[in-house]
């Protein structure tokens, strides 16, 4: 029973196209070989998890479930990052507007006191990890929070907007340990329409 395979999602803008923000040895690196090891890895684990299935092997299918969690996560984690980025010529960096707007200004007085406050959590995280701004569809309301390793927002039970990937493999080779300055620039490549259309979706 083949899984149908999971495949790396096309990346919207050339390697080099966030730059000076992220330069283009980062990008390669972390689409092409990063991101495609964890859609490997998933597809691998599925595969096995399907042969485990047909046999009747439930310790196998339980002992499966970490490495599925882990690059299952790191595929959609990522999929949803490279949308969330934009180059400057493409809009990164222009604010958010409308609802997004209203609801971040309403939930954290200002554009920049979410910007502050998400920074800060996202910069402390211990280890690696990601920071994101989600939506909490039955408190109908925004949450800032952060995940461990690569785990997905879903396993706080909240819709993913906006993730910053904040493992070394995002920014070491430019910022070398300097997590604060790779968070303190990235704001300048967000793609706040691509935060707003998740945010729309994730009202509906
Ligand atoms: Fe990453």
């Amino acid at each position: 029973m083949a899984q149908t395979p999971y495949k790396l999602p096309e990346l919207p803008y050339d390697f080099s196209a966030l730059e000076p923000v992220i330069s283009g040895e980062i990008m390669e690196l972390h689409y092409s070989k990063h991101h495609q090891a964890y859609v490997n890895n998933l597809n691998a684990a599925l595969e096995k998890s399907s042969e485990a299935m047909s046999k009747g092997d439930l310790g196998a299918m339980i002992g499966l479930q970490q490495a599925i969690k882990f690059n299952g996560g790191g595929h959609v984690n990522h999929s949803i990052f490279w949308t969330n980025l934009a180059p400057t010529s493409k809009g990164g960096g222009t604010p958010p507007k409308g609802e997004l707007m209203q609801a971040l200004q309403k939930q954290f007085g200002s554009l920049e006191g979410f910007i502050e406050k998400f920074s800060a959590h996202t910069v402390g995280i211990q280890g690696s990890g990601w920071g994101w701004l989600g939506y909490n569809k039955s408190l109908k309301e925004l949450v800032m929070t952060t995940c461990s390793n690569q785990d997905p927002l879903s396993t706080q039970g909240h819709v993913p907007l906006l993730g910053i990937d904040v493992w070394e493999h995002a920014y070491y080779l430019q910022y070398k340990n300097v997590r604060a300055d790779y968070v303190k620039n990235i704001w300048k490549i967000i793609n706040w329409r691509n935060v707003e259309e998740r945010y729309a979706m994730a009202m509906k």
